[in-house]
């Protein structure tokens, strides 16, 4: 007798259908995908009503996403899976710096600056001097990193979130070391911002009991010879949404120092960059 599906053997029963000749890595993602799928269907005895609630929900989710909105990386930032690909990828040396989540704000082709150029364009904001040094390992200063930034002006909107109300490249900016591996540029104090939630990632948040805000944050795009591309942020210490970031994109170790000084600057945050030599095979 052939044995055809049932809830039993439902698993074996979809794995079996693949392919010999096919590519390896797909049978393996995709059998393990529908394990988890059955059970987790398994563990909570979804309905039909739940079922159909799911399809819709991520129905709406693809018809949001466009070239300038990406409805599902929303919802892998907000159900922490984009940290975990990130954390699985990324795994350092405990005195490299650590990488956090990319979002969807960061923009090719950033003018570059000379050191101590002021990225802040609409004037709006606590001015903040970001100072600091990329290095090796080693403790050695990096010649030649490239230094990508940006980050919300102080009404916590990105410039490409307000193209007719910011200037162009507002809060924005490649920085290039020296011999000495120094950086330093003017910008402002970052504040803490909601990630677009007019959407069905929002509708999860709010339905879940979740805000939507990341704490106040400065994105960097560290890119070096012979080094692992560095994807990070800075935090400002003192944040209310620290410890609720709804991508979950804090650590510890990217928890920045800022100091007030008032001189005409009102803020100075230091932070120094080290970076992971990329080894043989990489
Ligand atoms: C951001 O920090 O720019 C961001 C990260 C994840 C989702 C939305 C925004
Ligand atoms: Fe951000």
């Amino acid at each position: 007798m052939p044995e055809y599906f049932s809830e039993e053997r439902s698993v074996e029963a979809v794995n079996a259908r693949m392919g010999r000749d096919i590519n390896p890595r797909l049978a393996e993602i995709m059998a393990s995908l529908v394990k988890h799928l059955h059970a987790f269907a398994r563990d909570i005895s979804l309905s039909q009503e739940e079922w159909a609630l799911a399809i819709g929900f991520l129905t709406r989710t693809g018809h949001l996403c466009h070239d300038e909105r990406q409805e599902f990386i929303l919802l892998s930032d907000t159900l922490g899976l984009s940290m975990l690909v990130d954390a699985i990828n990324n795994r350092r040396p405990p005195d490299a710096t650590e990488n956090t989540v990319f979002g969807p704000f960061h923009v090719e082709g950033a003018p570059i600056r000379q050191m101590g150029e002021n990225i802040s364009l609409d004037g709006k904001g606590e001015s903040c001097l970001f100072i600091g040094r990329v290095l090796n390992l080693n403790g050695n200063p990096i010649e030649g990193a490239r230094i990508d930034v940006w980050s919300d002006n102080a009404d916590g909107f990105y410039d490409v979130q307000q193209p007719d109300i910011q200037p162009k490249w507002n809060n924005r900016g490649i920085f290039v070391t020296g011999a000495d591996g120094a950086y330093s540029f003017l910008g402002i104090k970052p504040v803490s911002y909601p990630i677009p939630d007019d959407g069905p990632v929002g509708q999860m948040l709010a339905s879940l009991g979740r805000h939507p805000y990341r704490p106040a944050h400065t994105h960097y795009l560290i890119t070096a010879p012979g080094h692992q591309k560095l994807v990070t942020h800075t935090f400002v210490g003192d944040d209310p949404y620290l410890e609720s970031d709804t991508v979950f994109g804090v650590k510890h170790s990217l928890v920045a120092p800022f100091e007030r000084i008032d001189r005409p600057t009102i803020w100075r945050s230091d932070f120094d960059f080290v970076l992971t030599p990329i080894e043989d095979g990489q």
